[in-house]
């Protein structure tokens, strides 16, 4: 069984892991995996059935029943198109509720796995390099400056048209670093053998070079 390449993208919210996968998907034709969509999908899914973002059990029940795709970059959830539900600041909250959970993590990882396919894959997340591929073919841990990045998502919720109140991110965001970070179940963290690319004095064009790159460096290796 052929293990197709993957490229694991690491690093706290609003580092600009998103936009950056995606493009180093496009420049090598390989997949992609958003897996913090998978944990907002996990909230949104809870929230309209009334289950309690800290109900392991319950939580963890619902998975299996979530018929989830990506289409042309939006989400479906059981048919229904979700991408503006579970891009608010509510569900990406609820993602990091639902995600300290073991049960919860456990249940998500097949489903993860399963986007390994020809000729590759980008995945970016929390955990990509240190639990879901841990044979990643190469590793990174973008991150930037706290107030860095709640500018950046300030930015963003400005341009598509929300009301944002610069402090509240902030507060948010610091909450969010400490609690992907702080968890027993895989924490986030910058693991001994990835790549650090800090992106605060970076723009994306920058940081996707610099993955790319060293991408092309360890398929000459292997
Ligand atoms: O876009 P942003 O970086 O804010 O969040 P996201 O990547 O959509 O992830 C939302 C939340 O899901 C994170 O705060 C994590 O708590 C959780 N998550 C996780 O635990 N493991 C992953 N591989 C991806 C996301
Ligand atoms: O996926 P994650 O939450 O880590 O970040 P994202 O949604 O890709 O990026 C958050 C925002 O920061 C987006 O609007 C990006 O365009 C922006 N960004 C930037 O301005 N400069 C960078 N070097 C990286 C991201």
């Amino acid at each position: 069984q052929t293990l197709w390449p993957v490229i694991a993208i690491d690093g706290p919210s609003a580092s600009g892991k998103g936009s950056v996968a995606e493009r180093v998907a496009k420049a090598f034709g390989f997949h992609y995996l958003d897996s913090g969509a998978l944990y907002r999908l996990l909230a949104y899914a809870a929230y309209t059935q009334s289950v309690s973002w800290s109900d392991a059990a319950k939580l963890a029940v619902i998975v299996p029943s979530m018929d989830i795709r990506f289409e042309g970059g939006e989400v479906f959830l059981n048919g229904e198109h979700v991408s503006v539900h579970i891009r608010s600041e509510q569900m990406g909250k609820g993602a990091s509720e639902v995600a300290v959970h073991p049960e919860v993590r456990t249940a998500l990882l097949q489903t993860q796995r399963n986007f390994r396919k020809a000729p590759g894959l980008v995945g970016d997340g929390r955990d990509i390099g240190s639990v879901i591929f841990p044979d990643a073919a190469l590793k990174v841990f973008l991150t930037a400056g706290v107030e860095t990045r709640a500018q950046r998502r300030y930015d963003q919720l400005i341009s598509r048209g929300d009301t944002a109140d610069y402090e509240t991110i902030l507060e948010d965001l610091r909450q969010r670093d400490l609690r992907d970070t702080q968890r027993s179940s895989a924490p986030l963290k910058q693991l001994p053998d990835a790549m650090l690319v800090d992106t605060t004095k970076m723009n994306i064009v920058e940081a996707v070079d610099m993955i790319v790159e060293a991408f092309k460096k360890t398929a000459k290796n292997t």
